[in-house]
């Protein structure tokens, strides 16, 4: 097509901390130790490495390379991508994944991103600390409690009861920070806030893991809470209450493995595909998807997975390891921070990390449909962040009202954050491994690209991947699906929360219908 992406990265390391910055996120320091802690870490590490090797990986090469296919034909968003792979009226329309997903994981992710932002600004004014404000010592139903107030939990509404609350509040500047970035475009924007806030983000991380891992043994009555049992129960393969082998015969654990390595990597979003379209013909692919996938499994596995567990191991013992990933994030930490010496100081490292790691994520969640309306609406920047800023700003307001019990955002999460991931990776790898061909997918990627990959990938990324992804996804539709059609029968919300992801989808169906007519316009002319 003639009009080809206007926009470019301007470095090498700018896509790799950009892709780098998408991929960290709540997923490496929350969503992964919550995970690794109720698999008691080793067991859990086989089916995760697995499901990296097999699969996060050589879908994210995928990506890579369909994106950076895809600009040279002029396109940046999966439908536009999608058709210049496969020119099938179809083709534009499975696109719509590449959207929704990120928009609305988007709505909540960005409130959790608020939660972050509040509690470091609690822990740095004292508030949360220790000695003064709120001061909630040494009692974990003390943080229980002000997490599910802060966050209204307690019923629908109650963010905006007695005017907006803290979490509105805070929620108002995460997105305006975020729609700041995102209207200043790829390179002052994306890649400028990821250039500073990955290099802070890994030196918060290694000052808390430096923390943890000095804590010893805090309470001399309890020798066996030390930091060696903590690091010990997370990366032990023989749990405490089954043999390797019965752990690693439980179907569950190697769905959620998948699905983390998904998340974490940010494959299956539309992200990735969006970022490497704006390469040029003959940049390295395969390389910089390495460096940027080994860089997330680094922070998730060495940082995030040693920070949490083992913290929450020395003070409060196996019991205070588990719990949702929220639990052990919101109520667990300020709990143990309040038991550290300098808990204060710790505490905002902690939500300072995750702010960072959180809103280099949110901000890779925007770009896809910005990239949409602008090729696909013909656009300019102004109109396409007004759009998306109005689209995302219903969602999140639907997610902040509806908040007893985060009915609403677990919903979204188990819908979009997870079916739909698979479904989108599905039909990646599909289009690469069958529709490109595997071989000749693999051999455009290697153009340009600063190493080869081996043979047999062609083999993996053919019949094994899709072969796993499809067994996987069997299974874990049986096993979760009816939990969530039970949910939808029981809850309105969550009932009215689907309501909502169909009306997304075919809002967005509506606009590739109007841009596949757009597009066809131009390639006549
Ligand atoms: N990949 C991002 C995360 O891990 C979405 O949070």
């Amino acid at each position: 097509m003639k009009h080809a992406p206007k926009e470019a990265w301007g470095s090498r390391l700018g896509i790799i901390l950009a892709v780098m910055g998408s991929a960290i996120g709540l997923g490496n320091f929350l969503r992964f130790p919550g995970l690794a802690a109720r698999y008691e870490g080793g067991a859990f590490m086989i089916p995760y490495f697995i499901a990296f090797l097999l699969l996060g990986l050589p879908i994210a090469w995928a990506e890579w390379a369909m994106g950076r296919r895809g600009g040279q034909a002029g396109f940046s968003s999966a439908p536009g991508i999608f058709r210049a792979i496969w020119p099938n009226r179809a083709s534009p329309y499975l696109g719509v994944l590449g959207l929704l997903i990120p928009v609305i994981i988007y709505t909540y992710y960005v409130f959790i991103e608020a939660w972050c932002l509040y509690y470091a600004w609690q822990y740095l004014s004292g508030m949360l600390g220790l000695g003064n404000g709120l001061n909630l010592g040494r009692s974990p139903e003390a943080y229980t409690n002000f997490f599910l107030e802060f966050t209204g939990q307690k019923a629908d509404g109650a963010n905006f009861q007695r005017g907006p609350g803290p979490a509105t509040i805070a929620l108002t500047i995460c997105f305006i920070l975020n729609f700041i970035f995102i209207y200043r475009g790829l390179q002052k924007g994306i890649e400028l806030v990821c250039k500073y806030a990955i290099p802070a983000l890994f030196a918060c991380a290694l000052i808390v893991l430096l923390r943890v891992l000095t804590l010893g043994t805090p309470d001399p009555a309890l020798p066996e809470q030390n930091v060696l049992a903590g690091l010990g129960f997370m990366w032990n393969p023989g749990t405490q209450t089954e043999s390797l082998w019965e752990s690693l015969s439980n179907a569950r654990m190697w769905l959620e493995a998948a699905g983390q390595i998904f998340f974490s990597l940010s494959v299956g979003f539309g992200i990735i595909i969006t970022y490497s379209s704006y390469l040029k013909k003959n940049e390295d692919v395969l390389l910089s998807g390495t460096t940027s996938a080994s860089g997330n499994l680094f922070a998730e596995v060495a940082l995030g997975g040693m920070i949490t567990i083992p913290a929450a191991f020395v003070f409060l013992g196996v019991a205070g390891t588990q719990g949702s990933t929220f639990d052990l994030g919101f109520k667990t930490l300020p709990n143990v921070f309040a038991y550290m010496p300098l808990g204060q100081f710790f505490g905002f490292i902690w939500f300072s990390l995750l702010f960072l790691a959180a809103i280099t994520s949110s901000l890779s969640m925007l770009q896809p449909a910005i990239a949409f309306f602008e090729e696909g609406l013909g656009v300019n920047r102004r109109a396409s962040v007004t759009i998306l800023g109005l689209i995302t700003l219903m969602g999140s307001l639907f997610v902040v009202y509806f908040s007893r019990g985060l009915v609403a955002l677990d919903t979204m999460d188990f819908w979009v954050g997870s079916f739909a991931i698979y479904m989108l990776a599905t039909v990646e790898v599909i289009l690469f491994g069958w529709v490109i061909g595997a071989r000749e997918g693999l051999k455009e990627a290697e153009n340009g690209s600063l190493i080869r990959l081996p043979g047999f990938m062609v083999f993996v990324i053919k019949y094994v991947a899709p072969l796993y992804l499809l067994i996987v996804f069997y299974f874990w539709v049986r096993q979760n699906l009816m939990d969530y059609v039970q949910l939808f029968r029981q809850d309105q919300v969550s009932a009215l929360t689907l309501g909502l992801i169909g009306i997304f989808t075919l809002f967005f169906l509506l606009l590739i219908a109007s841009a596949v007519r757009r597009w066809r316009k131009l390639e006549a002319q």
